[in-house]
């Protein structure tokens, strides 16, 4: 296949877009870098051997896209395109809703224009809001309870793709709903890099150990979890790229829904632990308040996802720190340097 990649020079578009080439699939990458770096396609580039078309162009202004993508051949779509950072959507709602949902719209509207009708979306745990269950399936309620525009905009782009669908009968949709994504390519080559303070636990920890940041801050000891720290499902980001692969590749009319996750759940302090232990380094933390917003326990059930795409994760969060380790040791500066 001929994929689109919007946003594949993001943290996980960049992962997906290796391991696509590795596949024997040609990836196009659409990307405005307005969170991300050219540097990350030249790099997936040099490990994959091939040179990767890079389109520069924002998403959701429908006009620049469209012209920006005349000429450019694909044949189906995975939109790892928007902004994701959970405190700053609070903040900025009008913008998070304009560029997560403009650019579903311009990209389905596109693909309707150009005749392509394969989409793999990038969707989030993050709908199933404060979960009754523990895992959860892809059954379970969503749209309930959600705290934050940056989760809500997950929400209504998995509906608009359910009512363009509706319309296009020929649609092939997945959503993917990921959960916690973290690790590195082994190469330590690409990995994530953070504009800012981190917002997220393992490029914090990364941060930490390399010596950039002082101390971590635990959000809460008083969750109803075996240690009382928030219980979450780290996937290795190579593990979720071959999700993606296998949903692209398994892609049938109508829109199919799965978690990419491990079913495994770790706590703040296990993930600190395995870092120490990947790094060799000592991660200082302090105890604070909790986050406004946190949850207790996020786990997925992945039966689904193992089941149809025959798809399962292989890695494990101890090399996830290892690999992450090796890529903010060898880059602690990120892309940049
Ligand atoms: N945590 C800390 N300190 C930090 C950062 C995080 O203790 O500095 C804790 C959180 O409280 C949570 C765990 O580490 O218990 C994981 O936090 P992350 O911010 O890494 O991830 P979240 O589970 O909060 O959020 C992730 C994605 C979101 C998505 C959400 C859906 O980053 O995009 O999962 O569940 F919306």
């Amino acid at each position: 296949m001929r994929v689109l990649l919007t946003g594949g020079a993001g943290y996980i578009g960049s992962h997906t877009a290796l391991t696509l080439i590795g596949r024997g699939h040609e990836v196009v990458v659409l990307d405005d870098f307005s969170n991300s770096s050219p540097e990350a396609i030249r790099r997936v580039e040099e490990l994959a051997g091939v040179s990767i078309p890079v389109i520069e162009a924002d998403l959701a202004d429908r006009e620049a896209a469209r012209a920006a993508l005349a000429g450019v051949e694909f044949d189906s779509v995975i939109h790892f395109a928007g902004l994701k950072a959970v405190g700053e959507s609070v903040a900025e709602p009008t913008r998070y809703y304009r560029v997560n949902i403009d650019s579903t719209l311009a990209l389905l509207d596109l693909m309707a224009e150009r005749g392509v009708s394969r989409i793999v979306f990038s969707s989030s745990a993050t709908v199933y809001g404060d979960p009754a269950v523990s895992p959860i399936d892809e059954e379970q309620p969503v749209g309930v309870g959600l705290t934050n525009p940056y989760g809500w905009s997950k929400f209504m782009n998995e509906q608009i793709i359910r009512d363009a669908q509706r319309a296009r009968p020929e649609l092939e949709a997945v959503l993917l709903r990921y959960f916690n994504p973290v690790g590195a390519h082994p190469s330590g080559r690409i990995g994530e890099d953070p504009a800012g303070i981190p917002n997220n636990l393992m490029p914090f920890i990364a941060q930490v150990a390399v010596g950039k940041r002082e101390r971590l801050a635990v959000f809460g000891d008083t969750y109803p979890t075996p240690d009382g720290t928030g219980v979450r499902d780290y996937i290795h980001v190579m593990d979720l790229a071959e999700g993606h692969v296998a949903a692209l590749e398994g892609a049938v009319e109508g829109v199919t829904v799965y978690n990419l996750g491990s079913g495994t759940g770790s706590s703040v302090l296990e993930v600190v632990r395995a870092f120490e232990e990947a790094s060799g380094r000592p991660i200082p933390y302090d105890i604070v308040e909790a986050r406004a917003g946190d949850v207790a326990t996020v786990v997925a059930d992945p039966a689904r996802a193992n089941a149809e795409l025959d798809w399962r994760t292989t890695r494990t969060l101890a090399e996830a720190c290892r690999d992450s380790w090796s890529w903010q040791s060898q880059n602690p500066g990120g892309y940049a340097g």
